[in-house]
């Protein structure tokens, strides 16, 4: 242990000192579009004062700023004033400007004497702020006061802007619960890397975990299991247990926190809650809309399982009724319904399942599937709500109106192309790249994962485009997520070691131009936001550092 925090130590020193002489780009993370570093520095002060120009008034102006000031109060033990007028020296201005390429692209001048910054939207000018934060010193990041430091910014000239718009992480807390405030904590760090989107996970057959008042049940009963799988999942006669029973939900206030909490960090939330499969904690607290009748109990036990919704009438007024609260508490413009893993073991030998498949003329239960999915779908459209599904809602067929998350590389990769042209759109979270779930360095070494191998390097040569589309076909591509599947991950310390810094390659293969990434500048960038991380006081990885790439496992 101790020899690797030496290894490191030198590593990020020798690193950072080769890389200050090159003086080639500005330690930021994702990459920016554009960057040139000047000689020089601007140094705030507790005189330095935030301007904000055309839309000062503007609540989302005041929260493209509050992020950094609030950091400022903390670290350096001052917030800076903000004003609607005034772009002299010594001040930061916030200009609206329609003409800026993108709704989050953003220009940034720094000199000695101010700081210009021009965006077409607050959330623009927040990504601005961001970059700010990343080129102030990493004590910025401080829990608390630090003394003698100059907060000084290199003098640079910025052009930025993403290259896809959709660039998400997704938290699973369906199987291991993470507090609102973790959750928070989360959605701040992805915002950090300019990532606009946090994908909830919020039900699964371990746990429910969204309060919805017209089914309390959810929450009292599906919340809770009264035992985990202690270690690795084995075969049935080797398993252990830990007879403890675990659990936790958000409220609807909670969630109305969480939002107003992302909010200000211009972060999508889109809520997941899956069917027609993962529902056994659902069925467990309204066992009738299974097939069977259940009984159940919330699962303790990973992977896929038998019993699923079925599709009757009664089921759909029950799902309905939950995706009306859900969707009368999201702002999102998606919702994801899940519709991955969904075994028709149950729907084969059930009579309402099949009589279901007689009357609407359907060929088999994938068809049955892609009917549950098309009303449901049909059903949020009046709510005003589009959907996302994992890329089994390709089968049986669906329509060209719903987004796909493609998850499961190779094997859907034909279907996925095919269904792009078509029309629909899709989100790359291939398990072969985006699965942060997976090790990230030797097995032996590492704590226990679900499997896998997908060290930083990787995920970072992943490139999202699909082949052989059409300009106007490639639009379709909305962009690139990481996904964190929480089995193996107990704490939200675990959950922050697996997700950084993988997350911040995730952030830059969404964010920056293809013709500019670069692994070798993206770890020596990573060893300056490394830093960050220790300042924030959180877990990560450092394999990365001493990783041999040679050895692909
Ligand atoms: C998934 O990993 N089942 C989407
Ligand atoms: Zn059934």
């Amino acid at each position: 242990m101790t020899k690797k925090i030496l290894l490191f130590g030198c590593a990020a020193l020798c690193a950072t000192t080769l890389f200050a002489q090159k003086g080639k780009t500005a330690n930021i993370i994702p990459l920016p579009e554009k960057c040139t570093l000047k000689s020089g520095e601007f140094v705030v002060n507790p005189q330095t004062k935030i301007a904000l120009i055309g839309g000062g008034e503007n609540q989302q102006m005041q929260y493209a700023v509050a992020r950094l000031n609030e950091l400022l109060g903390t670290a350096a033990g001052f917030s800076l004033p903000v004003v609607a007028s005034g772009a002299g020296n010594n001040t930061i201005t916030c200009t609206l400007n329609p003409k800026i390429k993108s709704d989050e692209a953003y220009t940034l001048s720094v000199k000695p004497n101010k700081i210009q910054v021009q965006a077409k939207t607050p959330q623009g000018i927040f990504y601005a702020m961001q970059t700010i934060r990343q080129l102030l010193p990493p004590q910025i990041e401080g829990k608390q006061q630090a003394s003698d430091v100059k907060w000084a910014i290199p003098c640079i000239e910025v052009e930025d802007a993403p290259r896809y718009i959709y660039r998400g992480l997704h938290l699973d807390v369906g199987r291991h619960f993470m507090s609102k405030n973790e959750v928070m904590q989360y959605i701040d760090l992805l915002a950090y890397h300019k990532m606009n989107t946090f994908h909830w996970h919020l039900t699964e057959d371990q746990g429910w975990r969204i309060e919805i008042k017209q089914y309390p049940r959810l929450t009292t009963v599906g919340a809770y299991r009264n035992r985990t799988l202690k270690g690795a999942y084995v075969a049935p006669e080797k398993r252990q247990w830990d007879n403890t029973r675990y659990g936790g939900f958000y409220t609807q206030d909670d969630v109305k926190e969480v939002l107003a909490y992302a909010e200000k960090r211009f972060v999508t939330v889109i809520p997941e809650i899956e069917l027609p499969g993962h529902a056994v904690a659902a069925l467990t607290a309204y066992p009738r809309y299974s097939c069977t009748g259940g009984p159940f109990e919330v699962e303790g036990l990973w992977g896929v399982h038998n019993d699923i919704f079925c599709p009757r009438e009664e089921t759909f007024t029950f799902l309905e009724n939950i995706l009306t609260e859900v969707a009368d508490l999201f702002p999102s413009e998606y919702i994801h319904i899940g519709g991955d893993e969904a075994p028709k073991r149950r729907w084969e030998r059930c009579h309402a399942c099949q009589e279901r498949i007689k009357k609407e003329g359907l060929k088999n239960e994938h068809e049955l599937q892609a009917y549950f999915i098309t009303r449901i779908e049909k059903f949020l459209a009046t709510k005003g709500k589009k959907i996302i599904g994992w890329d089994e809602i390709l089968e049986g067929g669906i329509s060209p109106s719903a987004t796909i998350m493609y998850w499961r590389a190779r094997e859907s990769d034909t279907s996925v192309t095919a269904a792009v042209r078509r029309g629909n759109k899709v989100i790359m979270t291939p398990n072969s790249h985006a699965y942060l779930d997976y090790y990230q360095a030797n097995p032996k070494t590492e704590p226990h994962t679900i499997g896998g191998y997908l060290p930083i390097w990787k995920v970072y040569e992943y490139e999202p485009s699909l082949p052989g589309l059409t300009p106007k076909e490639a639009e379709r591509v909305l962009g690139f997520q990481g996904n964190v599947w929480t089995e193996y991950m107990a704490t939200f310390d675990r959950v922050l070691y697996m997700a950084y810094p993988r997350a911040a390659a995730v952030a830059e293969v969404g964010w920056s131009p293809k013709a500019k990434r670069n692994y070798d500048n993206f770890q020596e960038r990573l060893m300056e936001v490394m830093k960050r991380y220790s300042a924030m006081g959180i877990n990560y990885n450092r394999t990365f550092l001493t990783e041999d790439r040679t050895a692909k496992k």
